[in-house]
């Protein structure tokens, strides 16, 4: 990493070391204008890899169609690559990285014959702000340049940064062959690179946004005093124009895009709420000369899980993707418009492998397809996205899949019960990452993929937060995921999540006092708005409801949880589960 310097002669020689290595027929620097992106797209229409849609509903909008073999997250071939093992933990697979380096180098021997090699580069943040940070991109992927203009602010300016600053994160990517036996994502942190071969996948091949904004990023973010994250940030306005702004960790495919893109119920509508969208996926949080923790979206735009977004869930979404879209693994309708399950409207033709449908072989569309789409087209898009110092965060909330235990709502006693309460999150496993689903599994601040380091140094970093002069954003924990008996939904969700934000927003006023339990702050009887709310009081009941026994041995495996990190597992954490049980034990 050069900290300093005015000329880009270490890009110039990565990329010709690249190129010597790869040996694409020719090399095509990316300058992140309009008329590169259509002929990209042009292209890859030409070539298959993107499939026209239905040009009057879905102006310039189109369809990507992975290898099957190819269309998620792959945590088990993802690898931090640390000198010593112990730094990047338990919770990620690692390798020396000269042993990474080389395994992974031979793969990229040649890779690129036949191809074009894109250099892109891109900034993760508003253009001018100093949080913001430069990364570099080589791919032999038009596909992944197309994604990479959308999600980033990606070309000419991020380039005349990077010559200004002389420093940025290496991101080598190629397709490969394709083969998940020749498919590795691998991060090197000390060394500001990334290489990853083998998928086209968004996470494992849009550099810019796990593997950069996340796993390098994180591990910056802890030696240089702020938190990178796997979190949305949402604006909530009042009817007397004051902006609250909170940021949310849910696991992939957990609810984030949904909650950012929030449209509050008529109620609140007509009381005169508004919600604002900044970010869906990512935030990096830095503490201000005021001791507030502010925040950025380090992206440009959203790569959303399409199934479940339809006009009564996501309205917001289903505008957003109204033209200049892509999609990869929908399935398509007879007159060309992409279709999804839960889109509402429409009949699939031709399933996510371009397949003609047939229910026998599954959902139409793949259950992790997904939307690429510019952020300024969403009609909540928050203006502040684009300001330089970000925007100060008054609650941060944490929550996962539960089916059954936790309550909908509970806020944290202060800052080291909030880390444990974000350590100690549960959620089933999505279909955002190949596996098993619906395996109830820790994942940690929802960092459980994607922290670049050793979990128990980043909780350690996240206490340390907790000093003199902070204001530190409040913590609670959210589960909009409660099943009753026959399986369904207790809680309805969605637009109705608003309820749950103003009892948040009455808690920092100091508003509400909240009901206090052994496990936190539920909101007492009558704080929550249930005004026009469709669900029975016994159920609204159970939901506020703390079971004292289930928690018991809730606590008892985060406490096996916890203790599998060892010495290095700070004590101060330790000690809070220590409390928390505690107080269960003396509630029984
Ligand atoms: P993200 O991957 O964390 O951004 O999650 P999304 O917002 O894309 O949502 C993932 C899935 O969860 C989609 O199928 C949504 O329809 C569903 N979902 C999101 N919010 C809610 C909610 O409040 N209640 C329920 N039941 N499902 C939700
Ligand atoms: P998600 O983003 O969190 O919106 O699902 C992609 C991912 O985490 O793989
Ligand atoms: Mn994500
Ligand atoms: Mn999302």
């Amino acid at each position: 990493m050069q900290s300093h310097g005015s000329s880009l002669e270490a890009l110039t020689r990565w990329v010709d070391e690249v190129a010597r290595l790869t040996q694409p027929d020719e090399v095509v620097w990316c300058d992140g204008s309009d008329a590169e992106y259509a002929g990209l797209v042009a292209h890859m229409l030409k070539t298959g890899d993107l499939h026209p849609l239905n040009a009057t509903t879905h102006p310039r909008s189109y369809l990507h169609r992975s290898h099957p073999s190819d269309v998620a997250r792959v945590e088990h071939l993802t690898l931090v690559c640390t000198a010593e093992r112990e730094d990047a933990g338990p919770n990620n697979h690692w390798m020396a990285p000269a042993d990474a380096h080389a395994k992974i180098d031979a793969l990229f021997d040649g890779a690129m014959r036949g191809r074009t090699m894109y250099v892109i580069p891109y900034c993760m943040g508003p253009i001018d702000s100093p949080i913001s940070r430069c990364g570099v991109e080589i791919t032999d992927s038009p596909y992944v340049v197309a994604n990479m203009r959308i999600m980033t602010r990606m070309g000419a300016p991020a380039l005349a940064r990077i010559e200004r600053e002389g420093r940025f994160v290496k991101g080598l990517h190629s397709i490969g062959d394709l083969d998940p036996e020749r498919r590795f994502i691998m991060h090197f942190p000390d060394e500001l690179t990334i290489k990853s071969i083998g998928s086209g996948y968004g996470g494992n091949a849009l550099l810019g946004k796990k593997c950069h904004a996340l796993r390098i990023a994180s591990h910056q973010a802890r030696h240089e005093g702020w938190l990178a994250e796997h979190m949305l940030i949402v604006g909530i306005e009042n009817p007397q124009g004051d902006k609250y702004y909170i940021a949310a960790a849910f696991p992939s495919a957990c609810g984030k895009t949904n909650l950012a893109m929030l449209i509050p119920t008529e109620g609140y509508r007509r009381a005169g709420w508004k919600v604002w969208t900044v970010g869906d996926d990512i935030c990096w949080m830095t503490p201000g000369a005021d001791g507030r923790l502010w925040a950025i979206n380090p992206e440009a735009g959203y790569f959303g899980v399409a199934p479940g977004t339809g006009a009564d869930t996501n309205p917001s979404a289903l505008a957003t993707l109204g033209h200049d879209a892509i999609f990869t693994n929908v399935a398509v309708t007879a007159d060309g418009q992409p279709w999804w399950e839960g889109l509402g409207e429409g009949t699939p033709v031709t399933d996510w492998q371009g397949r003609p449908y047939d229910p026998a072989n599954g959902p139409a569309a793949h259950p992790n397809s997904r939307f690429t789409v510019s952020a300024r087209q969403c009609p909540s898009w928050a203006p502040e996205s684009e300001d330089a110092q970000g925007v100060p965060l008054s609650a941060i909330v944490f929550g996962g899949r539960r089916p059954s235990l936790v309550p909908l709502v509970f806020e944290a006693k202060d800052w080291a019960h909030g880390v444990l309460v974000g350590a100690a999150m549960g959620s089933e496993t999505t279909a955002a990452a190949t596996g098993a689903v619906g395996v109830l599994r820790r994942d940690s601040m929802a960092m459980k993929p994607f922290c670049g380091y050793n979990f128990a140094d980043y909780f350690a970093h996240w206490l340390s937060f907790d000093r003199p002069g902070m204001k530190l954003p409040r913590i609670f924990h959210v589960n909009w995921f409660r099943k009753d008996a026959d399986g369904r939904f207790m809680w309805p969700g969605y637009g109705e999540n608003m309820r749950v934000l103003d009892w948040m927003i009455r808690r920092v006023e100091g508003l509400a006092r909240g009901h206090e339990t052994p496990i936190g702050t539920v909101p007492a009887p009558g704080e929550l708005n249930v005004e026009g709310l469709d669900v029975p009081p016994a159920t609204l009941d159970e939901l506020t409801r703390v079971d004292v026994d289930g928690w018991i041995d809730e606590l008892n495996a985060i406490g096996t949880y916890l203790d599998g990190y060892g010495e290095r597992m700070p004590e101060r954490l330790k000690a809070e589960r220590l409390r928390v049980s505690r107080a269960l034990d003396a509630a029984q």
